[in-house]
Order: C-alpha cells, then structure tokens, then sequence
C-alpha cells in the first residue's frame, strides 16, 4: 500500500462487522447526495429541452428530501450524520462537468446530460439497494422503510430520464434537430 493511500483510508475499508460496514456505506452515499445535489443545478443550467430541464428540478427537490431521510437513518442508529467522500461520485461528477463544458448546447449536448445523470442514478440505486438490504438483514425495520422509500424515488427518477430519452431527445439529436 503506498503512503498516500495510507493517510486515505477510508472507513469503508476498515469497517467492523455488517453493522460497521452499513454505517460506511451510509456516510459514503451522504456524501454523494450532497455532492449531487450541488452539481445537478449545472446539469439545469446546461440542458436545453425543457421537458429535461422540469425532470432535473424535481431532482434537486427530491434529493433535498433523500438527504433529510438519510439524516433520519443516522439518527435512527445513533450515530451523527457525517459525510464521507465518494471517490465514484467525485468521479462520475467531475465526468459530467467537464462533458458539458466542452460540448455544444443541444440535443446531443442533452442526450449526454441524460447519459450522465443515469450513470449517478445507477451509483445511487446500487448503493440504497445494498444499504436496505443490509438494514433488513440488521432488523432495523425502521431503517429499512427509509432506505426502501429512497430506492423507489431512484428507480422512478431512472425511469423518467430513459422515457424523456427514448420518446424525443435521442431521435433529435440523431437528426442533429436542435
Ligand atoms: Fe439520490
């Protein structure tokens, strides 16, 4: 292990037991939340149809409400809500801000938005489908309810983005119609 990677260490490679691993991955997906809900309005500002534009709003909203769920959950376990960075998220983010920096606005510049926007959804889904399950095998049913509520919210936002792709903005921008 180099020293750099040392002074690094996250929690989630030192974690104690499935508990100590949920409360990782709790503050892993805390982060990104926050982080998400920091760069979404960017996707807004970027994005040119409007239809997308109403779905990312309603985004920002929902992930304001995911965050007060998650702050729940740590109340619920006892534990204060602290972030802990998520390299992926920083990673597909940073994708992201440095795609719409360098493409034209349009459609094409929309159906990279979305691609984008589906790759975090799916970060998300995967990590609230792992922490409900954990919180199931845990019994922590009022956890469980929570994480559950939020993975719903997920599928639906992924959903809705795949609909707003495949009915107009992937066919606009094919034929380079703007
Ligand atoms: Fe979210």
């Amino acid at each position: 292990m180099k020293a750099s990677e040392k002074n690094n260490k996250k929690q989630l490679r030192t974690a104690q037991g499935l508990q100590g691993l949920f409360e990782a991955e709790l503050k892993d997906i805390y982060w990104a939340e926050k982080a998400i809900l920091k760069s979404t309005p960017k996707m807004v500002k970027n994005a040119t149809s409007e239809e997308l534009i109403a779905a990312l709003q309603n985004h920002i909203k929902q992930t304001e409400g995911q965050i007060v769920r998650l702050e729940k959950v740590f109340e619920a376990i006892g534990i204060p809500a602290k972030a802990e960075k998520c390299e992926a998220m920083d990673g597909l983010i940073k994708e992201a801000e440095e795609m719409m920096e360098e493409m034209d606005p349009g459609m094409v510049r929309d159906a990279a938005i979305i691609a984008s926007a589906q790759k975090i959804e799916h970060y998300e889904i995967a990590s609230y489908g792992t922490l409900s399950s954990f919180a199931h095998t845990l019994d922590k049913m009022d956890v469980y309810d929570l994480l559950e509520e939020t993975l719903d919210e997920e599928k639906e936002t992924d959903s809705l983005l795949t609909e707003i792709a495949e009915s107009s903005i992937n066919y606009e921008a094919m034929e380079g119609d703007e």
